[in-house]
């Protein structure tokens, strides 16, 4: 039976007795609302661990003031009864209190500079701040030896690899790979806002990064490939915060056919907004 706790002392108490059996503490942080893509990082979790805790928390330092906060799908029942079936040993439901028992502003937070200012960190701002300050706090609650963290979102992946070896957390990253539904659709917790054509629609995103692979494979200019995937978006109906290619590290490569890169998209129909992101090799 899956254990449940909401305190951080409740959690702690679970962890020390296991770690005591010498046990392997594997961890996966989540905001909920459970889809396969999720489950499938508690699996991933599972092979490198003994015990497996998932957190679900929607984080309220992550969200921009005119951003999905309230709205955000909140479904814990079933999350908890998605992961028991997962094999997942703890559920971590802390209260906002107990996160952030100070409040949420003028609180202690975590800056990754850098690497924060471009992508998704240039159009939301102070986003990477709070997932960095949540992650950081939930790495001191649960103490985990490895955490697993999906490349579906593989900037977030990247600043906490950033956070997790400059602040020397004895915490193993491991990416997991990105599940996608059959047309291609990333899968997300947000996907559920979209209405009827725009569900049809989203799929573009995923086509417009595989046309930006095979653009990069033939050569092309990369300021033309990155142009070209941004008209294609806004002839399907979005509005585009970017459509890039980048380096593993998220630098800027010189030209579209070094090895190694990532086709990156975030893109918004009407308000919902989608990433997602592409690793390819050229040939
Ligand atoms: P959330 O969006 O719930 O995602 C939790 C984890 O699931 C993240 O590591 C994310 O990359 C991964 N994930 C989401 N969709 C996926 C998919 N289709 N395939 C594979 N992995 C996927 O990311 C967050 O929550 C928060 O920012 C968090 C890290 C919990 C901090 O609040």
């Amino acid at each position: 039976m899956i254990k449940v706790h909401e305190t951080v002392a409740g959690l702690r108490a679970q962890v020390r007795q296991w770690r005591e059996e010498g046990a392997r503490i594997g961890f996966v942080p989540t905001m909920g609302n459970l889809h396969a893509g999720h489950h499938a990082l508690v699996q991933l979790a599972r092979q490198h661990a003994d015990k497996v805790v998932a957190s679900i928390f929607v984080n309220p330092t992550q969200f921009g003031p005119n951003e999905d906060y309230a709205r955000y799908p909140r479904t814990p029942e079933r999350d908890i009864e998605g992961l028991q079936a997962q094999g997942c040993d703890l559920a971590f439901l802390p209260t906002v209190d107990q996160m952030y028992p100070f409040g949420t502003i003028g609180c202690v937070q975590m800056h990754v500079p850098g690497i924060t200012d471009i992508l998704c960190g240039a159009h939301r701002p102070g986003h990477f701040n709070g997932v960095a300050t949540v992650v950081a706090r939930l790495f001191n609650m649960v103490q985990p030896d490895l955490a697993v963290f999906g490349r579906k979102d593989y900037q977030q992946l990247q600043v906490i690899r950033y956070m997790t070896r400059e602040l020397s957390f004895p915490i193993e990253i491991v990416p997991a790979p990105t599940l996608r539904e059959a047309d291609g659709l990333a899968m997300s917790s947000r996907n559920q806002y979209l209405e009827g054509e725009q569900r049809r629609t989203a799929v573009r995103i995923y086509e417009t990064l595989c046309f930006m692979r095979e653009a990069a494979r033939q050569g092309l200019p990369l300021a033309g490939i990155e142009d070209e995937a941004r008209e294609r978006l806004e002839a399907a109906g979005f509005e585009v915060d970017y459509s890039e290619i980048r380096r593993a590290d998220l630098s800027r490569p010189r030209t579209a056919d070094e090895p190694g890169l990532l086709a990156l998209v975030a893109a918004r129909l009407g308000r919902t907004r989608l990433i997602d992101n592409l690793e390819f090799d050229t040939p």
